[in-house]
């Protein structure tokens, strides 16, 4: 790691100690005076500390953004100023990329190449793709059929809004919950995750600069089971947007049922990705590594069930053996490092304790199988994993892993692929590789999945709805799907007569 690398990080954002939270337009410690420390998980050294949220600071921050939904300037502004508002908070990202960029990385691991060419930019167009709706949220005329009724409808905000999102992708999470929920007027209390508070927070200094006003936005950090649980829970809060385990989905579920919030669910999976004998195989291997080590494996979408025709089976299986070992493990700010390492000690735990159980039911791992030594022995490194010799019933086969693992399962036809993919508790997303239109639209049909994707992998926009089939979610994000989410429709009756 060069010095110019991280001072631009160190002389800003990360000098201040503790980092402190935004609640009511302000900067301020949690209330208990409490902080906890964010880790570099590259190596494993204490990156910051960071004011430390609970019951007491969401109570103020649900406090702080009911008044500026009911009160304050923010129910005022017009459409073009929301939408303008919310343009600049793209603008700002873009001018401060680098910082963001480096925070991400020093904050999650993620290899820095990829903080800059997708994170970072992908964030900035979430806010522009939504700065657009803002001007577009249209109610009905409805004709119906009493006479002399005149009936219509109203597109409006929810109101109080909490989200809670997890720490494989920090800042595009925030801009998934932020820029929709603010185009259609309402306030928010954005909860980031414990292990990843940096970038959020960073967001939230560029939204107070682009004039947002007080308390329309309001971040608190902390952990799940004290602050985010006193968000799922609050009575003041309208709606819960929540991305991360199938577990903590269905506690928020629970905790919703006090007054009834409108609750959306982004959670896990273990998604198929589907090899015909007949897909061009360079790009299919090429896919097949995308889809599982894409951001170490840390994404909710990841092809994690590797499923290939038997006639094609070894050849994939050695090619897909030998590019993972290839794969260049380093510190995530080294512009190099193809894979960095795990957000913390306990997905490092986590995603070793699977690799064990995997070899213990008699998976065999072609390449890695084990943490990653050496020089990076103090940051969550895990080697790259291809796991042959399972069968769809081993603990491997069907529960999340969340790290950079994949078993490959050979396969005989298309009906027989189709019904094992679709044997999950999961159902967000499915790749499938073949040359022919027919077995496209015949698994594109018979997949259960939110997402499916042909001839490529984790291809994500903003104006492309995503979300979950089963126990992977409801509610869709992005595009003019999630719209639903974040307002209500008031019909209104006139009498004519
Ligand atoms: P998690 O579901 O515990 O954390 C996600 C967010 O929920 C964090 O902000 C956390 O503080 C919050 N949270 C935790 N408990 C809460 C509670 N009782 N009430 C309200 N908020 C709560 O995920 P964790 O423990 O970090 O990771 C465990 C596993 O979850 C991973 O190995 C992976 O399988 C899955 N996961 C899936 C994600 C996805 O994108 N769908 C993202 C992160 C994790
Ligand atoms: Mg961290």
């Amino acid at each position: 790691m060069t010095k110019r690398e991280t001072d631009t990080v160190q002389s800003a954002f990360l000098k201040q100690q503790p980092v402190k939270m935004l609640i009511g337009g302000q900067w301020v410690e949690s209330a208990s005076g409490k902080t906890f420390d964010t880790i570099n998980p590259s190596t494993g050294e204490v990156l910051a500390t960071v004011a430390e949220g609970d019951a007491e600071d969401m109570n103020r921050a649900v406090a702080a953004a009911r008044k500026a939904f009911e009160s304050g300037p923010w129910p005022r502004l017009t459409p073009s100023q929301r939408g303008r508002l919310l343009w600049k908070v793209a603008e700002l990202i873009e001018k401060n990329a680098e910082e963001l960029a480096e925070l991400e990385t020093l904050d999650n691991g993620k290899p820095i190449k990829y903080s800059r060419a997708s994170d970072v930019p992908l964030t900035a167009d979430h806010f522009r793709y939504f700065a657009g709706w803002a001007t577009k949220l249209e109610g009905d005329t409805i004709p119906v059929s009493i006479p002399n009724m005149f009936t219509y409808t109203l597109r409006e905000p929810m109101g109080v809004v909490g989200q809670i999102i997890p720490w494989n992708f920090p800042l595009q999470m925030a801009s998934w919950k932020l820029a929709p929920a603010l185009a259609c007027g309402n306030t928010v209390i954005l909860k980031p995750a414990e292990q990843t508070p940096l970038t959020a927070l960073r967001l939230g200094e560029l939204i107070c600069e682009a004039g947002f006003p007080e308390g329309v936005v309001n971040i608190v950090p902390g952990f799940g089971e004290t602050a985010g649980a006193a968000l799922a829970s609050h009575p003041d809060v309208d709606k819960i947007a929540f991305t991360g385990s199938t577990e903590v989905g269905k506690k928020i579920l629970q905790a919703s049922v006090g007054n009834l919030k409108r609750v959306t669910l982004e959670l896990g999976g273990k998604s198929p990705n589907i090899i015909f004998p007949d897909a061009d195989m360079k790009y299919a291997v090429r896919g097949a590594m995308n889809a599982i080590f894409f951001n170490q494996g840390q994404v909710c979408t990841a092809g994690s069930r590797l499923f290939v025709h038997k006639s094609v089976y070894d050849s994939v299986l050695s090619g897909l053996t030998d590019n993972a070992s290839k794969m260049k493990l380093g510190l995530g700010i080294d512009p190099n490092t193809d894979l960095g390492p795990l957000v913390s000690q306990e997905q490092l735990e986590r995603v070793t304790g699977y690799i064990e159980t995997g070899k213990r039911e008699g998976a065999k791992a072609t390449t890695g199988g084990e943490r990653a030594g050496n020089e990076l022995a103090k940051g969550y490194f895990v080697q790259p994993t291809v796991f042959d010799n399972v069968h769809d019933d081993m603990t491997l086969a069907r529960e999340e892993i969340f790290g950079p693992v994949v078993v490959a399962l050979p396969f005989e036809n298309l009906e027989e692929v189709a019904a094992r993919a679709n044997r999950s508790i999961y159902g967000l997303a499915a790749g499938v590789w073949t040359s022919d239109v027919k077995k496209v639209h015949k698994m594109a049909a018979a997949l259960k999945a939110g997402v499916i994707w042909v001839n490529t992998y984790n291809m994500f926009d903003a104006a492309a709805p995503f979300g979950g089939y089963k126990q992977s979610g409801y509610g869709r994000e992005m595009g003019h799907a999630v719209l639903d989410a974040y307002t209500q429709i008031k019909t209104v009756w006139i009498n004519l007569r």
